[in-house]
């Protein structure tokens, strides 16, 4: 038997790089046993490639704009990827819509982390539309992906209050917190076999998580 087996990991991103480096630190700190295999970025400027280089991580740009549509560019991706034959895939701040057949491919086995307590707000800008709407919390999710725009089923969800006098980059950066914690635990769990993706659910232990996930508190 081949011990020394680690369950690889895939992490698509397209800018900064932020979980991914958490993702990163969660390995090298133990608190996963797993491997990063690459680092792939639709964005050939994006300054998580360098983090990626830091760390030793084989890393590449896959640039969406020299592909002539979105089918073309995921397939090119799905390839690639799969030629690094991973057990997960995380999206790391990856800013593209992913197609029905990408989706597809790899289903159960892609996750993405979103700003806000899903449903609620899906898309861009969630922190000042959470401000805007005089929410007085708003939190994180971690999600399996599916073909809707972070509408796949929820994993973990943290909350954060919304503070008078907030920002959305001091908002932003209290969820950040959040978000450091429950993708690497979500990863975690994946990575010891304990969860998955079935009949549209998130499972853990086989048993269906609440409909907005497990309910992260701390
Ligand atoms: C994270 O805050 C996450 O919520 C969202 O993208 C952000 C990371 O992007 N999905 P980046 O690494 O800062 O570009």
């Amino acid at each position: 038997m081949n011990t020394s087996y680690k369950p690889r990991l895939a992490i698509l991103i397209s800018g900064k790089g932020s979980n991914l480096q958490s993702f990163i630190d969660a390995i090298q700190m133990n608190v996963i046993d797993a491997e990063i295999v690459c680092v792939i970025s639709n964005n050939p400027d994006a300054p998580g490639l360098e983090k990626a280089e830091a760390a030793g991580i084989p890393c590449q740009a896959l640039d969406h704009r020299q592909f002539p549509d979105r089918d073309s560019f995921d397939v090119a991706l799905a390839e690639l990827l799969e030629g690094y034959k991973p057990n997960l895939i995380l999206l790391c701040g990856f800013m593209r819509i992913l197609t029905p057949a990408f989706v597809e491919r790899f289903a159960g086995m892609m996750m993405n982390i979103h700003p806000s307590l899903l449903p609620k707000y899906p898309g861009l800008h969630t922190q000042q539309r959470a401000i805007e709407a005089g929410d007085t919390k708003t939190g994180a999710t971690v999600h399996f992906v599916t073909s809707e725009l972070d509408g796949g089923p929820p994993i973990i969800q943290a909350e954060v209050p919304i503070l008078e006098g907030d920002t959305a980059e001091t908002l932003g950066s209290r969820v950040f917190e959040k978000e450091n914690l429950i993708y690497p635990m979500a990863v975690r769990w994946y990575c010891q076999g304990r969860l998955s993706l079935s009949n549209g659910r998130a499972c853990l232990f086989g048993r269906p998580l609440p409909p907005t996930g497990f309910a992260f508190q701390g």
